[in-house]
């Protein structure tokens, strides 16, 4: 049997619309969907690596970053909404593939997302930990170095002495906390969401309007700096890296479709969650961008806080003003939206891990306790469990860089397969009933798949190798258990049988 076989649109739709014990439940509206993507959107990547973008590699120009980035987010996000309306599925891309590429496409992919997914709420329980270690220190109580980072980290104190760190405790912790949310329910999960949504986009929104009067022009000339001589510092080199580096802050508006089982009216809601989150998120980091560097010299800005340290430099020149209680509450706000922010990308990520379990348990190729729904609560609560714990450990012990580009470069992968899926279905069902259509097909999933590659190649070799190493395992694993185990291979196999009796 072929490792191609594809899963039809038709069978996937019906087992979708199956109600038992193991289905979800339809709760989420379109607001809820934009915040959810909102939720997973704002986070480590604009609280804290858009400063080190623009201090090492942009400058000023981190808003040109910003645009290409979200360009490149915008082009399959497109692609994901077509998939999204005509597959609403809880699986994401790993059905996309399955009913477009074949089975071990789809594992291929299923595997790829726990890069996106647990190890991206691994890189935000990292950031999350970097943030209250911070603000502790604001109220004068001092975490131990030791257990705040992951082993062998050199961690410097105010008083300059070294401390070698063992584990990331508040990561570990933060990690418990949003399995116990999780398991509980969706709708909870989802409220909590919505609240932290509004915290964040209020604090985003505040630094933009607070910021925008006290921008000093001279901070932002050269507003592109001179090339250093190195690929990638400064000149327009530097805006294209700034731009790899800060797609992290985008990644999560596809979180969104891994919601789509869970949607009270998917066809209609899944592109206005995906794209409407996006296109809030790109408006937001553009202007947010633009008045950091605008506040204070670009080169300041490369350190674990660096909106704060950007609000910080208008009390000066607020002192005396009606602003000045404000300004001078400002970093603390921050800070506090950062860290309120940042679980709930968590929320997402972790939310988005078990669903895409479930669908591939459901498919036969994870083991049947995979799916498995809480009687009560109606979540997948042992792969939310098992995703919990994946997290805890590699947030607990592995270094925010390392994490960081995996995830982009898992979740560019995932891009890269998806926009190509959309043209393959367009070939090969162009009847299908498409709610939202990506304009421009080939167009835009060729140029969307080949941005995404361009980028993928942009990163430093060890996270190309670290992909192909993961994705190594990830089809020995294959032939292992799911080529032996899956549903669609039986039903073929069946189906062979009776023809040849
Ligand atoms: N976009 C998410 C963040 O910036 C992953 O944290």
């Amino acid at each position: 049997m072929s490792l191609m076989a594809t899963k039809s649109i038709e069978r996937l739709k019906a087992e979708a619309a199956e109600v038992g014990e193991h289905s979800l439940k339809r709760v989420l509206g379109p607001v809820n969907l934009v915040t959810l993507g909102i939720g997973a959107i704002i986070g480590t990547g604009i609280f804290v690596l858009t400063g080190q973008a623009a201090a090492a590699y942009a400058g000023p120009a981190i808003v040109l970053s910003m645009v290409v980035a979200g360009v490149v987010s915008a082009l399959a996000g497109l692609c994901y909404a077509e998939f999204a309306s005509t597959v609403p599925i809880a699986g994401s891309a790993y059905t996309y593939g399955y009913a477009t590429l074949g089975e071990i496409f789809a594992w291929i992919i299923g595997w790829d997302l726990i890069l996106e997914y647990a190890l991206g709420a691994a890189t935000v329980a990292v950031g999350w930990s970097g943030y209250v270690v911070s603000f502790l220190h604001d109220l004068g109580l001092q975490f131990p170095a030791a257990f705040s980072a992951a082993p062998g980290t050199v961690v410097t104190l105010a008083d300059g002495t070294a401390v070698t760190a063992v584990f990331n405790v508040p990561a570990v912790l933060i990690t418990v906390l949003v399995t116990m949310l999780l398991v509980i329910g969706i709708q909870e999960s989802a409220n909590v969401n919505s609240v932290i949504v509004v915290i964040k986009v209020v604090v985003v929104l505040l630094v933009i309007v607070a910021g925008a009067s006290f921008i000093n022009a001279a901070n932002l000339r050269p507003f592109i700096p001179a090339n250093t001589g190195e690929f990638g510092h400064y000149g327009w080199s530097g805006v294209l890296r700034g731009a790899g580096v800060i797609f992290f802050a985008y990644i999560g508006f596809d979180a969104v479709s891994t919601a789509a089982q869970e949607a009270r009216n998917p066809q209609r809601d899944m592109p206005i969650g995906i794209l409407g989150s996006l296109a809030v998120c790109t408006v937001l980091y553009v202007l947010v961008s633009g008045v950091m560097v605008g506040l204070v010299p670009y080169s300041t800005l490369g350190v674990p806080a660096p909106m704060a340290v950007a609000i910080d430099a208008t009390r000066g020149q607020a002192a005396g003003t009606l602003w000045s209680g404000l300004m001078n509450s400002m970093p603390y706000v921050v800070k506090l939206g950062a860290i309120a922010g940042l679980s709930s990308v968590m929320v997402v990520m972790m939310l988005g891990q078990p669903r895409i379990f479930y669908s591939m348990a459901n498919d036969g190729l994870l083991p049947a306790w995979a799916r498995k729904i809480h009687p009560r609560f109606r979540t997948p609560h042992i792969t939310t469990i098992v995703t919990g714990v994946a997290v805890a450990l590699a947030s607990g012990f592995t270094p925010i860089g390392i994490l960081g580009e995996l995830v982009s470069i898992g979740t560019l992968l995932a891009f890269v397969i998806v926009s190509l899926g959309v043209i393959v279905l367009r070939y090969k069902r162009p009847e299908l009933e498409r709610p939202f259509r990506t304009p421009l097909v080939p167009l835009v999933p060729s140029l969307s798949a080949a941005v995404s590659l361009l980028l993928m190649l942009g990163l430093p070799w060890e996270t190309q190798l670290r992909l192909i190493v993961w994705m190594a395992i990830g089809v020995v694993l294959y032939f292992a258990y799911g080529y032996r185990h899956s549903e669609l291979r039986k039903a073929e196999t069946a189906a062979a049988g009776r023809t040849t009796r």
